[in-house]
């Protein structure tokens, strides 16, 4: 046998990594099960999860044979039990079942679940030192500070999902972070890079969610078209890595084949670069310290011949402002900017707001909410439950304009 072609587990010595995937149903969690089938000698699968999609669930779990399978939503319970019957695997539903997933013995641990909802099965698998595959960016920047001292405080491991974290990881000099002179993330512009405020004014959600470059859940895409998820990735690059936020840069690259870089003290930029695939990054955590063949579509740079930049403007994307706003002040301010903005995004896509109605809510929400420090993950869940009740209260009144 051709020793690259073997399982990691093979060359190493090691026993096959135990893996639990939170939130395997859409884009992240899919193209983790693709990866995990295609290296069977290396994973043996421990939890999968989803939220309702019991079909692709059982789909998942009776290839994967997963020790148990664990809807969020209970009214889908007897669906993915009865689905289950006499496979040996253990069906289980609600958010206390999620948080038990999470608590199994996994080594390694996606956490692909979208949203605030995943902070709490996160925390659980952090709690019990698991190395994490970290796409859920929302629970990075919800929870912030907290989230980094319970890592720290239980010696778990975060390899960063998001392309460009992951980037950065790959090229971030740990050892010497004091001769970094800034972090450069890229930013694809989204759908929307070039329609004026006007234009931008009257696009539907199917024309958020159409991503130039990148084939994502419809939360994470509208993020893109509003340009809060580079917002959100800045507050997340901040809380990963040793920099200040002024050492946090954003620079607008619509063919995202550079997918961020590191700019030493000497001059030296380093970057990571690769086609526009999730498998990459997903691979790249899930093997790590290994690497291991994602099949993506390998990068042929002559074809692309050109590679652009641009400086983002944050007239049209005020999400960008928002988000330095909010990594300058600190405190709980970005829970409760991370919480409008779940909510605002929920009603564009239920048709309820317009485009340019997300960002604006988000910031009446930060003008109205209270902002104190967060001492502890209650203070986390208060200020993210009061930032969700001002939004909605905002989002009714804008109804019964
Ligand atoms: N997609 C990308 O390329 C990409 C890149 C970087 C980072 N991310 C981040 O990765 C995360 C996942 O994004 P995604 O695009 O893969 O898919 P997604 O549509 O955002 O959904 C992810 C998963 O979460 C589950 N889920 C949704 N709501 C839940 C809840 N309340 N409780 C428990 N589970 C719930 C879904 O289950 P159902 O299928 O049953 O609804 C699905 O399995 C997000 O935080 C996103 O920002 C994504």
């Amino acid at each position: 046998m051709d020793l690259n072609s073997k399982p990691i587990a093979a060359k190493t010595g090691h026993s096959p990594r135990s893996v639990t995937i939170l939130g395997s149903t859409r884009s992240v969690g899919c193209n983790t099960v693709e990866l995990v089938e295609s290296n069977p000698g290396d994973y043996v699968v421990e939890a999968l999860t989803a939220n309702r999609n019991v079909k692709l669930l059982v789909e998942q779990s009776l290839r994967l044979k997963p020790n148990t399978a664990v809807v969020a939503d209970p009214d889908s319970y007897q669906e993915l039990k009865d689905a289950l019957a006499g496979s040996g695997i253990e069906a289980a539903a609600g958010i206390d079942a999620l948080v038990e997933a999470a608590d199994r013995p996994a080594d390694w641990v996606m956490a692909s679940i979208v949203g605030a909802a995943g902070l709490k099965p996160t925390l659980t698998a952090v709690r019990r030192g698991a190395t994490i595959g970290l796409a859920n960016k929302e629970c990075l920047v919800s929870a912030g500070e907290m989230f980094v001292n319970e890592v720290d405080a239980h010696g778990a491991t975060l390899i960063p999902v998001d392309s460009e974290h992951s980037a950065i990881f790959q090229v971030f000099d740990f050892d010497n972070a004091d001769r970094v002179h800034r972090i450069i993330l890229t930013a694809s512009g989204g759908p929307f890079r070039e329609l004026t405020l006007d234009q931008m004014a009257s696009m539907s959600p199917e024309q958020a969610v159409a991503h130039p470059n990148w084939d994502m859940g419809a939360k994470i895409s509208v993020d893109s078209a509003t340009m809060m998820n580079k917002g959100l990735e800045l507050i997340e690059a901040f809380h990963l890595f040793p920099v200040s936020g002024d050492q946090i840069e954003i620079l607008v690259h619509p063919q995202s084949v550079i997918h961020s870089m590191v700019d030493y003290v000497d001059g030296s930029v380093l970057a990571q670069l690769g086609t526009p695939d999730m498998r990459t990054p997903i691979a790249y955590a899930l093997a790590w310290p290994n690497r291991m063949a994602a099949h993506a579509p390998r990068l042929e740079l002559a074809e692309i011949a050109t590679l652009t930049f641009e400086t983002p403007d944050m007239e049209r994307f005020p999400a960008l402002r928002l988000a330095r706003e909010t990594l300058n002040a600190g405190g709980a301010a970005a829970t409760v900017m991370n919480a409008a903005n779940e909510v605002a995004v929920r009603h564009f896509l239920d048709k309820n707001i317009g485009f340019l109605d997300i960002v604006r809510i988000v910031e009446e929400t930060l003008n109205a909410a209270p902002k104190g420090r967060l001492n502890n993950l209650d203070d986390v869940a208060e200020a993210d439950a009061e930032g969700r009740r001002i939004a909605e209260a905002l989002i009714l009144e804008l109804a019964n304009k």
